[in-house]
């Protein structure tokens, strides 16, 4: 029993210890002329989605949940949010080049038939990132247009 106690008391201190390695929860600034809803002048049906359901870990409009706030899960949220970046940021969709704009379309495309994306651990605490399949063929329709016109 006693080593119990101390086991537990260690693991109150080490909880206690990591909330001093906190995250950083700034945003970059967004311009309107390379985010991809202002440039594409989405429909507010498609940018809504697109909002809530990817553009925390896929733009500069990261808003965090609570929990991001709290060691170590902040951790794992802000990995998820630096990794979702740097494969596709729409804050910055202007400055890609055509080649990457379409094959991040076609991956985008990919991943909401495929239902990979939104993440499912995110999904669990968003519930408006639970995209119904009507909604998912909204944003799915939506990228295969601009796909077929090659407007990207
Ligand atoms: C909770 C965070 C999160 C959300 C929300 C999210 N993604 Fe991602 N996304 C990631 C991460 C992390 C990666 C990189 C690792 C991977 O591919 O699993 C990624 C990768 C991608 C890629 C690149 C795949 C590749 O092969 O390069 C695309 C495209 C993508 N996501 C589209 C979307 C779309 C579209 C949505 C909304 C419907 C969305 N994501 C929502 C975290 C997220």
């Amino acid at each position: 029993m006693k080593t119990f106690k101390k086991i537990v008391f260690w693991v109150f201190v080490s909880f206690a210890i990591i909330q001093f390695v906190p995250i950083d929860t700034t945003n970059k600034p967004v311009s309107k002329s390379e985010n991809f809803i202002d440039v594409k002048k989405s429909p507010p049906k498609v940018a809504e989605l697109l909002r809530n359901a990817c553009y925390d870990c896929h733009s500069n409009e990261t808003v965090y949940p609570k929990y991001a706030y709290i060691a170590p899960f902040s951790w794992s949220v802000k990995d998820h949010v630096n990794e979702g970046r740097e494969h596709l940021n729409f804050s910055v969709w202007q400055s890609y080049n055509k080649e990457l704009k379409e094959s991040m379309l076609k991956k985008a495309l990919q991943t909401l038939q495929n239902k990979t994306m939104p993440l499912p651990a995110y999904i669990v605490y968003h519930d408006k990132a639970n995209l119904s399949d009507a909604e998912r063929t909204i944003l799915a329709q939506y990228f295969e247009e601009i796909l077929k016109t090659k407007s990207y």
